[in-house]
């Protein structure tokens, strides 16, 4: 195929602006698919992202397009995941493309991951065609929303398509600007192969799946290759496009996407951003700014029951093949027993594997508290890595620490502006601006990353009623006043519920942790003194009294089957909680003592 014919474009929107349902409709209303095997979200094949709505994985489509001039095109879509977590996924896929469609929800306008991923674009020099989606509501207001466009990002909106994905108006003019507004890709034929890696996935029969984008040179079937970042070399099997479904082709040349297999078996050893060339004559400068995904935040993963550590551990060693990012080993735990420390590139992430774990492979999880990685200055001029509140070394050997921050870009509504302030503020934020669009606030903040990994996007959905739009990204590390708090249950420290805070903020972060624990952990026969602790202090403490009668009492002895049931039924809560010497604590509590109000 001639570059000239060639478009290769992403899509990028804020969650629900209707992404996958302007895909799936050029999909469509180009017959790349028949009908009949239209599925609802094409892209999304996921259960989880379907389910959630959340595309993850980025997913490409090859379709091929008669323009109204006559010439046939080859339109390449690379959908990429939209979720903060991914940042970095997002700006590789970009790389890999010359053009952007920017779909904005006309009934909505612009929002916080619409400024995130349309910065990526303009950072991969994209051209970018605004898309006004669903015109079909009344609510739809292209104008103000045109404009906008260009008050906040900058661009020139005048020319934004008018689209409503879900009646298919405005998919042809979609499909003209592709061709007429974006440019084609460049590279040369006759160049050393020079490839980069955009993706790779997992598949049972097939092993690793390796999307990648042609720069220069050509791929064939047989032909033996490198990956420039580790030096592996590979056979490839099969090259191939999608549309959506997989196609084997004979031939990748420049400016093309496709996917190639080589029996590779881990995801791992094929890194986002890589370089792919042959393993003899090949290039040898490596495409520029190739760094892998690094997980920001941790937590422990255990199983509910001790007997299934061992499946816990193949369920990990099965998602971590297919996810580079995201990392684990094994950690024991006094209170816990055994299970693994994971990382992972954000929240959603850490969700969406603990859900895969629970649900694919059936296993209960106590999830502790997430936190971030700490830098601990030692006395003695060395710097360690602090995953773990319960692996803090004796403060006596400690000069200092330094703590992730995060540049966090807010979009509110007017009117609940002065609660996202109050909520920035209490989760020790510096402001760093302030600027408004029509009625809606952009805030800018600086904050701890560890203030915002737990909670901070629940709290933020219901302080604005829904209608705050977040994203961030690390700024680097900052040092402050920061120490280890421990919970002591019955006079046992409980290591999981071990945390970092904020010296100022200790104490109340202790007394609401107590109370809750109060709450959280059943009554039993004896009274539980429940305390939180700077190294030997206690800053806060509550005492669970003990319980005074059988919980068969109330049966008044008269019903059996009854009284079996409800014996029965104590049987099956207590399945889901942990001895602690002579104390249960349910799961719920380790996340749920943690959450602040
Ligand atoms: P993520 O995959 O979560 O990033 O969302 P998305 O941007 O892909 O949005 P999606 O395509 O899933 O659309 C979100 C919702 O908007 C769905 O319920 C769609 O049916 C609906 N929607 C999309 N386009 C239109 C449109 O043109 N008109 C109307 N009325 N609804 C639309």
């Amino acid at each position: 195929i001639p570059l000239s014919h060639i478009r290769n474009f992403s899509i990028v929107a804020h969650i629900d602006h209707g992404k996958s349902t302007l895909a799936d409709r050029l999909i469509q209303s180009t017959h790349t698919v028949a009908d009949r095997d239209m599925k609802e979200q094409m892209l999304d094949s996921m259960d989880i992202e379907r389910e959630r709505g959340i595309t993850i994985k980025a997913q490409t489509v090859r379709i091929n397009y008669t323009a109204d001039n006559g010439e046939d095109y080859v339109l390449n879509l690379i959908d990429t995941p939209g979720h903060v977590d991914f940042a970095y996924e997002v700006s590789r896929s970009m790389r890999a493309v010359e053009g952007s469609l920017l779909v904005v929800d006309s009934t909505q306008g612009v929002e916080a991951q619409t400024l995130a991923n349309v910065y990526h674009a303009l950072d991969a020099d994209h051209e970018i065609v605004p898309v006004l989606n669903k015109i079909d509501l009344p609510a739809s207001e292209c104008d103000r929303v045109a404009e906008q466009i260009e008050d906040v990002i900058g661009i020139d909106a005048s020319q934004a398509i008018r689209v409503s994905a879900k009646t298919g108006v405005g998919i042809k003019e979609t499909l003209e600007a592709i061709v007429h507004r974006l440019p084609a890709p460049k590279g040369t034929l006759d160049a050393p192969l020079k490839a980069m890696l955009v993706d790779s996935w997992y598949d049972s029969y097939l092993g690793v799946i390796v999307l990648v984008r042609i720069i220069d040179g050509q791929l064939r079937k047989n032909e033996r290759i490198r990956f420039m970042q580790n030096g592996s070399v590979h056979h490839v099997d099969r090259i191939g496009v999608f549309r959506p479904a997989m196609t084997e082709i004979d031939v990748l040349g420049p400016g093309e996407i496709g996917f190639l297999t080589a029996s590779i078996k881990q995801v791992r050893d094929t890194r986002v951003g890589d370089t792919v060339t042959h393993e003899k004559k090949g290039t040898d400068k490596a495409l520029p700014g190739f760094k892998p995904a690094q997980p920001v935040v941790f937590c422990g993963l255990f199983p509910v029951d001790a007997a299934e550590f061992e499946d816990l551990r193949d369920s990990i060693e099965k998602l971590a093949l297919n996810d580079a990012s995201f990392s684990y080993e094994m950690e024991t735990s006094a209170a816990l027993g055994f299970g693994f420390r994971c990382g992972f590139l954000g929240l959603l992430h850490l969700e969406v594997i603990r859900d895969r774990i629970e649900r694919e492979y059936d296993i209960d999880l106590i999830t502790t508290a997430p936190s971030v990685i700490y830098d601990i200055h030692m006395k003695d001029g060395s710097v360690t890595q602090l995953h773990n509140p319960a692996d803090m070394p004796d403060l006596t050997f400690v000069d200092h620490l330094e703590e992730p921050r995060i540049k966090a870009t807010i979009l509110v509504p007017d009117e609940y502006l002065g609660d996202v302030l109050k909520l920035c503020q209490d989760r020790r934020g510096i402001q760093m601006d302030l600027t408004y669009a029509g009625s809606r606030a952009m805030v800018v903040y600086d904050l701890p990353l560890n203030e915002v990994v737990f909670d901070f996007y629940d709290r933020l959905k219901s302080v604005t009623k829904g209608y705050a739009s977040f994203d961030y990204q690390m700024i680097g590390y900052r040092t402050d006043a920061l120490v280890k708090m421990s919970i002591l249950v019955n006079d046992e420290p409980v290591d999981a519920l071990s945390t970092m805070v904020h010296r100022d903020r200790a104490e109340t972060r202790g007394r609401a942790m107590v109370e809750k624990l109060k709450d959280l952990i059943p009554r039993h026969m004896f009274k539980i003194p429940i305390q939180a602790a700077i190294g030997g202090k206690v800053i806060a403490r509550e005492t669970l009294s003990a319980m005074r009668k059988d919980v068969t009492a109330k049966c008044y002895g008269g019903d059996a089957s009854r009284k079996k049931k409800l014996l029965e039924k104590q049987k099956a809560g207590k399945k889901k909680m942990r001895q602690f010497g002579s104390v249960n604590i349910p799961q719920e509590a380790f996340i749920s003592a943690l959450k602040m109000d």
